[in-house]
């Protein structure tokens, strides 16, 4: 656990920085215009900094009620394996604890949501991908 992290629900967040993480870890870092979306239209997001640098994100879209969906999880390389990402997504399903269901999509990370209880899917998950 690293204790040197200050961790904040939507607090200031600006899209550049929010790309510079995305991309360190090389997910789609999108453009501004979407990036500005993403810190606004979001239910709710989770911001990890270190002496001010962001350096771990994740966030929340929800109606509240039956369903939520927890989105662009990313650590900083150097701070993964530190309980950063563990803490961001306590904090998510603390938001999402009233919700019926809560989603999300992982290709690299399986180990950590299945500690908090998340059941790979055993229905079928269709995407329309209009980008
Ligand atoms: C996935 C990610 C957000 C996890 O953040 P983190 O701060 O490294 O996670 P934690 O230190 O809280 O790890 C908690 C547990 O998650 C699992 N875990 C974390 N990263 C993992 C990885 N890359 N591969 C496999 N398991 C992983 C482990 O079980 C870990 O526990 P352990 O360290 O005791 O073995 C971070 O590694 C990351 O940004 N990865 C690249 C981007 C990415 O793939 N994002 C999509 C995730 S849905």
């Amino acid at each position: 656990m690293n204790s040197n992290i200050h961790y904040a629900i939507s607090g200031e967040l600006h899209s550049e920085e929010l790309g510079q993480l995305l991309q360190s870890v090389k997910m789609n870092a999108y453009s501004d215009e979407k990036r500005n979306r993403i810190i606004s239209g979001s239910t709710a997001y989770v911001t990890a900094r270190d002496a001010g640098s962001l350096v771990g994100f994740g966030r929340i879209i929800s109606d509240g009620a039956t369903l939520a969906y927890i989105n662009n999880m990313a650590v900083s390389p150097q701070y993964q394996r530190q309980g950063i990402g563990q803490t961001i997504l306590e904090t998510l399903m603390r938001i999402a604890k009233d919700v019926t269901s809560i989603y999300l999509y992982t290709n690299t990370a399986d180990a950590l949501y299945i500690r908090y209880g998340f059941k790979l899917s055993e229905k079928r998950l269709y995407i329309l991908r209009n980008s």
